[in-house]
């Protein structure tokens, strides 16, 4: 199917974790729609990727609360306002609890669940003076399911949830929708890292393929289309709402 491009015109956007993967597929989508984009990513060496799609971009930690709002204020003030706002950054651990330290546990949070509220907190004054906008946070099947080892992982990602219905609630009179999008397994460098280091990778791989009804992973820029509606305005009626771009995952 072809899209017309366009449809996030003169729209202006942030996306934290855009170095890479989902966030990166969100990044080039959102520019090829017309979109003005700027990338806060921890890992500096994702600069030249996301300049290359003619995006801005910040080393950024979003643990850091004051960092992130510096970021977002200064971006509001270079591109002339903020209308939407991905709240992407992650990172995978895999700990059962007995294994997990609680500075793992406490890191894992402020980058998942205290990440996506730093940066909406520090975004939302200025889709309040733009008259409205989108925020949207990553969370994942994982938000609806748990799974053996991700005991940080899968609270912060059900916090997700939590954190868009209330946002979604308290700010709709400034006409601001939340919304959570949702992936399954994506292939993407997180994913792949898992594989490095297990006694049998291909066997797992094809576990999280047979976890989705297509017996597949899916790819970054089918997620990215998710967010391209939840930042369009042909989404104006959906806030509080979970877009599952999973394959089909929570459905069984
Ligand atoms: N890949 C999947 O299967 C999958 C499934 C469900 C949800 N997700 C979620 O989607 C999002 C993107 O994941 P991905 O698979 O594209 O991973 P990825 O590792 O390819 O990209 C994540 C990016 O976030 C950045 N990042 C990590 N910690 C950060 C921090 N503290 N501050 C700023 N940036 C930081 C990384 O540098 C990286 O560029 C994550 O929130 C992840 O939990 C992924």
């Amino acid at each position: 199917m072809t899209v017309a491009p366009g449809r996030l015109e003169g729209k202006r956007v942030l996306i934290t974790g855009g170095g890479s993967g989902i966030n990166f597929a969100i990044a080039e989508r959102f520019r090829a729609e017309g979109a003005a984009v700027s990338v806060a990513d921890l890992n500096p060496d994702a600069r030249a990727a996301v300049e290359g799609l003619g995006a801005r971009f910040a080393p950024v930690d979003v643990a850091d609360a004051a960092a992130v709002d510096a970021w977002v204020n200064e971006e509001a003030d270079t591109l002339g306002g903020i209308d939407v706002t991905v709240a992407g950054a992650g990172y995978e651990l895999v700990a059962k609890a007995t294994d997990l330290t609680v500075e793992q546990w406490d890191r894992h949070m402020a980058v998942m669940l205290r990440g996506p509220f730093v940066t909406f907190k520090a975004a939302l004054p200025h889709l309040i003076a733009a008259g409205g906008g989108s925020l949207i946070a990553l969370g994942s099947n994982l938000s609806f399911a748990g799974l053996t080892g991700f005991t940080s992982y899968v609270p912060a990602k059900h916090g997700v949830i939590g954190l868009v219905r209330v946002l979604a609630i308290d700010y709709a009179e400034h006409n601001i929708r939340v919304n959570a999008l949702c992936p399954g397994p994506t292939d993407t460098p997180l994913i792949r890292r898992q594989l490095v280091g297990v006694p049998n990778p291909e066997e797992l791989l094809a576990s999280w393929e047979s976890d989705t009804v297509f017996n597949r992973l899916g790819r970054p820029e089918e997620v990215a289309a998710g967010a391209v509606f939840l930042a369009s305005d042909e989404s104006s009626f959906v806030t509080g709402s979970s877009l599952m771009v999973d394959g089909g995952y929570t459905a069984r």
